[in-house]
């Protein structure tokens, strides 16, 4: 698949009832991130999707600024984050798109120890987008803060897929992607792997969790 095409497959899909399959709570990796940050730091959400985790973070004092390169997503967003006046921007950012990745990374680096957040997202990505992600994550995290990952592992190739197959995925190694994080200057704070962290009705896809930081 070329980007374009990824990009209007997923700006389809949540122009779609399909994407009303998403479940409206947060999700667990949400859960434990709130957990894990401190109160009221700043979060940026990248890959956002339906922006179930974005407004349980906003509604939970964490101001956030989301990305997403499906303008779909972001309209919605944006409308409910109008009808609920919370602390939360949402845009529109390309991580295929190294240029607009580039300056988002210098404004985020303003922010104060902020949290690079995604979920289920750098599977969705192809080569070069996990590395603009990652080297937007060094560049904003440069002065404190982490960044915040969880994405299905190549234990889940095999797996049940409740949302189907037609999705692009790359089935990642934890291992290989803490060593590119590492590669740019970053430390691993936490490293975990297994099923039972992101459950959905019959699915127990096996996921990692990892954090970084790289200040
Ligand atoms: C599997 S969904 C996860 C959505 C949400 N984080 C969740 O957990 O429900 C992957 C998300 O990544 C976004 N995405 C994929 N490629 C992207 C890219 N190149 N730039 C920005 N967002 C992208 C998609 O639009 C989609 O919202």
């Amino acid at each position: 698949m070329t980007s374009a095409q990824l990009h209007d497959y997923w700006d389809g899909f949540y122009d779609s009832v399909a994407s009303g399959g998403v479940p409206g709570e947060p999700s667990a990796f949400a859960r434990w991130a709130h957990e894990r940050i401190a109160p009221g730091a700043p979060v940026v959400e990248l890959g956002f999707g339906t922006a179930r985790d974005a407004f349980f973070f906003a509604n939970s004092a964490h101001p956030i600024r989301a990305y997403d390169f499906a303008e779909a997503a972001v309209r919605h967003a944006r409308e409910r984050a109008a009808s609920e006046a919370l602390d939360a921007e949402f845009d529109v950012l390309d991580l295929y798109d190294a240029d607009s990745v580039l300056s988002a990374a210098a404004q985020l680096s303003a922010l104060t120890e902020p949290v690079v957040y995604g979920r289920f997202l750098i599977h969705s990505l192809e080569d070069h987008g996990r590395t603009n992600l990652l080297d937007l994550a060094a560049k904003a995290l440069a002065g404190g803060g982490e960044l915040l990952l969880e994405f299905r592992t190549g234990l889940d190739a095999g797996g049940t897929h409740l949302f189907g197959d037609d999705h692009f995925r790359i089935y990642l190694d934890p291992d290989h992607v803490a060593g590119e994080i590492v590669a740019r200057g970053g430390t691993i704070t936490h490293h975990e792997a297994g099923h039972g962290l992101a459950v959905y009705k019959t699915e127990d896809p096996h996921v990692a969790r990892l954090a970084a930081t790289f200040s």
